[in-house]
């Protein structure tokens, strides 16, 4: 698998990153250390999970199936979503994220973590507080970087200003959702990571299944698929989504490629992007989404793909894009 190089850090990562909120909810733990065989056989090096995901579920597992390859890993995880039913055990407070920095490294059965993500921007605490609390947890070797997760451009700006005026560790990525059914995050949060050199490590880029090719227009999902259960799945496929999955599977068939590999490829080579994080629930679909590594499509097709997907362009990207300051998406 193809490398890139984590953000402005010296950290070198798989192109396709390897996402386990499957693990514990979907598939349990010897499915979990097949796929997690399989992504590392492969050449891949970088995993991500949550403190929440299936309730301290997947860091479990994987702490328990990691075992020797665990220097080879580059592991991130996050805290930040609600977790524990005390009004404290959420948001991206010192006091909460001193306590979910221990309770994962626990769980994940190691000394330290890779990348510790906030999950999810917190309007509560001061960012000075989040930042230099980061900071601390670098210092003290529980974590080697620091990243953000479904923040705003505007809240990772300022944080990486706070903790630049203290020389405190900067954010090093942002998780966004990005896919062909959610390019919101090119108007603001791609041009602010570029500029600011951070990792883009885009989640959902098959918008949880919505882009494989199995959901097809006046049918039922099919059984045994998260659109069975999951609305936001179906909800990516309202109105245009329905278009771009279909866009994908046409070309698909003109590429001989599976559409998660077009779907894949297609944001794998967006600007600023470092590495998709894919999700699996059989060794099958991994080993099919990790196809999508070393070739390109033609520009052709993505002039397509682009074009059906297209995101509405509000103020003021608008103005901008019509004063020749940017260009069109
Ligand atoms: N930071 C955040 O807020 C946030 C939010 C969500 C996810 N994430 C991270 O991003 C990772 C990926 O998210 P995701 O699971 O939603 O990503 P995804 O890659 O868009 O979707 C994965 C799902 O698509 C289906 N699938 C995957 N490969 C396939 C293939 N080749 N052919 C057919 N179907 C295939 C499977 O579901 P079915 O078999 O059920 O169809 C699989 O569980 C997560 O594990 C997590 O690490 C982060």
């Amino acid at each position: 698998m193809e490398m890139r190089q984590l953000g402005n850090t010296g950290v070198t990562v798989a192109e396709l990153a390897l996402g386990t909120m499957t693990f514990g909810r979907e598939i349990d733990q010897a499915q979990s250390a097949e796929i997690l065989g399989h992504y590392l056989d492969q050449g891949g090096n970088f995993v991500d999970t949550a403190d929440v995901y299936s309730d301290g579920g997947s860091e479990e597992i994987l702490g328990r199936i990691i075992g020797e390859r665990r220097g080879d890993i580059v592991l991130a995880t996050k805290c930040g979503l609600p977790f524990g039913g005390h009004p404290n055990d959420t948001g991206a407070s010192r006091r909460h994220i001193e306590k979910s920095v221990v309770e994962s490294l626990r769980r994940l059965r190691t000394d330290w973590i890779d990348l510790y993500q906030i999950h999810m921007s917190d309007p509560l605490t001061p960012a000075a507080e989040t930042m230099a609390a980061l900071d601390d947890l670098v210092r003290r070797g529980h974590v080697r970087y620091v990243g953000a997760s479904n923040y705003a451009a505007w809240q990772i700006a300022k944080s990486l200003g706070v903790a630049a005026l203290h020389g405190w560790q900067p954010f090093v990525s942002l998780q966004p959702e990005y896919s062909l059914v959610s390019r919101d995050v090119e108007l603001e949060l791609i041009p602010c990571c570029v500029d600011e050199g951070l990792a883009v490590l885009p989640w959902s880029p098959l918008g949880g299944g919505a882009l494989t090719g199995k959901y097809r227009r006046g049918e039922d999902p099919p059984s045994g698929t998260r659109g069975q259960d999951n609305r936001n799945v179906r909800n990516r496929l309202d109105g245009r989504g329905m278009a771009v999955a279909e866009t994908i599977v046409e070309i698909a068939q003109e590429v001989g490629q599976s559409p998660a590999r077009v779907a894949l490829n297609w944001v794998l080579h967006r600007p600023g992007v470092t590495s998709p994080i894919v999700g699996a629930r059989t060794v099958d679909q991994l080993r099919d989404s990790l196809g999508a590594s070393g070739w390109k499509l033609d520009v052709e097709h993505v002039a397509r793909l682009d074009e059906v997907s297209t995101p509405h362009v509000g103020y003021p990207h608008n103005f901008h894009v019509f004063a020749g300051r940017r260009p069109p998406l």
